[in-house]
């Protein structure tokens, strides 16, 4: 059990990589804060995740705002008695070219996307500060890169990096890793809304001739997670079956 008597906050848990996430760190011993904004959806993991014989509760929250931030990272300490692992994984699309593109779909993608990684990691680091030990995680994209009518997506993925990186300077003296992953297409809700043809096509061009699966996300982030990868902070890591080298 690489995670026994650990406790992580995941977000976005209640669908997707979030969900494969929260189930794979319970079934490796963590006590897991399963939280998203759908209620429902975090009560279903938490409960799947119970019921195979893991510990994990519920959380609504919205990381975008920074109260509800702040109270998941609480709760987490509350619930559990400690907090060492945060996987800040939560995420939306609002796609659109650019010059179409709203101020509400540019504010809303970088509240959850950015902001909201940045409030859960400030909430969480207080707590892991306290005892010298933390492990945190966040979703960017290979997006990051650049990708047509993702603006906004784009652009807050690309943030995550500079801001892991600092966040790792800042923190490496408390004992605390922060790195972030880049997944190439992985089958979830955010990709199911895209044509099956284009899917197939996107899958052609992966060196690895399929498209990714959560798990395939969930074990990059469980190897973050570990206190064996003590020595990696401030990394980006591509996961994407080889999509990128060909760009
Ligand atoms: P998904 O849409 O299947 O699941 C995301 C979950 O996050 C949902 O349960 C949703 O309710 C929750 N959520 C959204 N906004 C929230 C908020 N403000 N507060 C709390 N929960 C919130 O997404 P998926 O595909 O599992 O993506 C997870 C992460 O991985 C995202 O950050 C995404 O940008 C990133 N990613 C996904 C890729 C893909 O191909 N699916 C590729 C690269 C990155």
């Amino acid at each position: 059990m690489m995670l026994k008597d650990q406790a992580a906050l995941v977000t976005g848990a209640g669908a997707g990589i979030g969900q494969a996430t929260a189930r794979l760190l319970a079934e490796n011993g963590a006590a897991v804060m399963v939280a998203d904004w759908n209620e429902d959806a975090a009560k279903a993991t938490a409960a799947a995740i119970v019921k195979a014989g893991g510990k994990a509760q519920p959380l609504k929250c919205d990381v975008s705002r920074p109260s509800e931030a702040r109270h998941a990272a609480d709760q987490t300490v509350r619930a559990f008695g400690r907090i060492d692992i945060l996987i800040n994984n939560a995420g939306i699309t609002r796609d659109s070219s650019a010059l179409k593109m709203t101020p509400e779909q540019w504010e809303q993608v970088l509240g959850v996307n950015l902001s909201g990684v940045f409030y859960c990691s400030q909430a969480a680091a207080a707590h892991m500060r306290e005892r010298g030990y933390g492990r945190i995680v966040s979703a960017s994209s290979v997006s990051a890169f650049g990708n047509f009518g993702q603006a906004n997506y784009s652009a807050t993925k690309a943030a995550l990096v500079g801001l892991t990186r600092t966040l790792a300077i800042e923190w490496g003296r408390y004992g605390i890793t922060v790195n972030a992953i880049a997944p190439g297409f992985i089958k979830t809700s955010m990709t199911d809304a895209i044509p099956q043809e284009q899917r197939e096509a996107a899958a052609r061009r992966i060196p690895m001739g399929r498209v990714g699966e959560p798990y395939d996300i969930a074990r990059l982030y469980l190897f973050l997670a570990a206190p064996e990868s003590s020595f990696i902070t401030g990394a980006l890591i591509v996961a994407d079956g080889g999509q990128t080298l060909l760009h």
